[in-house]
């Protein structure tokens, strides 16, 4: 019997760790799923949220390092994991995704001679003040197994050295949860609670630390919603951090006058899912909503200088915006009017990645 152990700990890590967790379920008495979560997030509405939605069992290690700042809560998931990992000792560990804990767990397995596969690798947005390039490019340069869901990932893996045997490309995760999720999250209420009708608004998510935390940036966020209140009903679940940011900044009464504005707290994977699928548009600077709405074929602008998944771009119905508030709102007038971006939906992103991970790992462990 071997023993996988998979690492969660943030809110886009929960609907990827759901599928491999299905796709090991066959695999009972030959492999060993243990599901540690480091408690990066912790609040009932970003985590446990998705454990019942995604039908992810409770996690067997709960760390609970809460919030901090990166050096703060990355040794602090580094000193909980370094005692879990000695305790469980796993065979693998696979961590997904560019969040503070993938990062940490990545480095501590390293040091305890532990493998890592990682989930969704090789991705670069080539901006290293964003927090996530660092922790993709630490985790992919420790992995043993790599992950990857499009063909610009493969390439730069290749640019940087990484021996072409370690690197899969195998599709996408977060979009097998999202196809076997889709129907059931055709029951949904939240349209109804929020008064909007399919194809009748505008969704919007914001929480990178780029856009939210400076005051100027959220200004001009507010001054689109402004621009776009008589066109669109917009419907914006706020993130903790920019929830936070709106606060200190004194912004929260600007933004409680726009008319069209609906401003709820975070909401479920099952409600979102629904709420995206329907949307007219929807704007973000989320990485993996670009890759969701690219599947459902709904428009998306992200409000970024730059995206790690150009594949959703090249192909899908993302474009990029960045914070020039004219660009916004003409493009969302186009988006609007119904003049839509049209994409199609990218290789290999079919419901089966979960499934060619697994069958990988335990071919390469002996437990086929
Ligand atoms: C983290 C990830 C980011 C991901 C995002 C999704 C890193 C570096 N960033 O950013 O890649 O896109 O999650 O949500 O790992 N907070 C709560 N409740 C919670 C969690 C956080 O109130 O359950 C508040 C705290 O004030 C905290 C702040 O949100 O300080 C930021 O949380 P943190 O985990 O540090 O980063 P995110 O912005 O959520």
């Amino acid at each position: 019997m071997v023993t996988f152990l998979s690492v969660v700990g943030a809110r886009p890590n929960f609907m990827k760790v759901a599928p491999l967790h299905r796709a090991l379920l066959p695999y009972e008495g030959r492999i060993q799923h243990i599901i540690l979560h480091t408690g990066q997030h912790y609040d009932e509405k970003m985590s446990r949220v998705f454990f019942e939605d995604l039908e992810l069992p409770h996690p067997d290690v709960y760390l609970g390092v809460g919030s901090g700042t990166h050096a703060e809560q990355t040794a602090r998931i580094m000193v909980e994991f370094e005692t879990a990992a000695l305790a469980a000792s796993p065979d693998l560990v696979i961590v997904v995704g560019d969040v503070n804990s993938t990062l940490a767990c990545s480095v501590t397995c390293s040091k305890l001679g532990i493998p890592v596969a990682h989930v969704e690798s090789g991705l670069r947005s080539f901006d290293r003040t964003m927090p996530e390039e660092i922790n993709r490019m630490v985790t992919d340069i420790l992995s043993d197994f790599l992950f990857v869901t499009e063909p610009a990932g493969v390439e730069n893996l290749a640019r940087e050295g990484v021996a072409p045997e370690k690197v899969h490309l195998v599709g996408d995760v977060m979009i097998d949860a999202l196809m076997r999720y889709r129907e059931k999250a055709r029951s949904s209420r939240s349209m109804d609670e929020l008064g909007v009708a399919p194809r009748g608004y505008t969704l919007v998510t914001l929480h990178r630390p780029s856009n939210v935390d400076v005051r100027e940036r959220l200004e001009i966020i507010a001054g689109i919603f402004e621009r776009l209140q008589d066109a669109t009903t917009i419907v914006f679940p706020v993130h903790p951090r920019t929830r936070r940011r709106m606060d200190e900044f004194g912004l929260a009464g600007r933004f409680d006058a726009i008319r069209s504005l609906r401003m709820t707290d975070p909401i479920g994977y099952l409600d979102f899912l629904n709420l995206m699928d329907n949307a007219a548009l929807v704007l973000t600077d989320s990485g993996g909503i670009q890759e969701e709405t690219t599947y459902l074929q709904v428009p998306c602008l992200t409000m970024r200088e730059n995206t790690e998944r150009p594949v959703t771009i090249d192909v899908g119905t993302n474009q990029l915006v960045g914070l020039d508030a004219d660009l916004v709102v003409t493009k969302s007038m186009e988006a609007l009017g119904g003049w839509p971006k049209r994409g199609r939906i990218p290789d290999m992103w079919d419901g089966n990645a979960a499934e060619r991970i697994i069958r990988i790992l335990a071919t390469a462990y002996g437990a086929v």
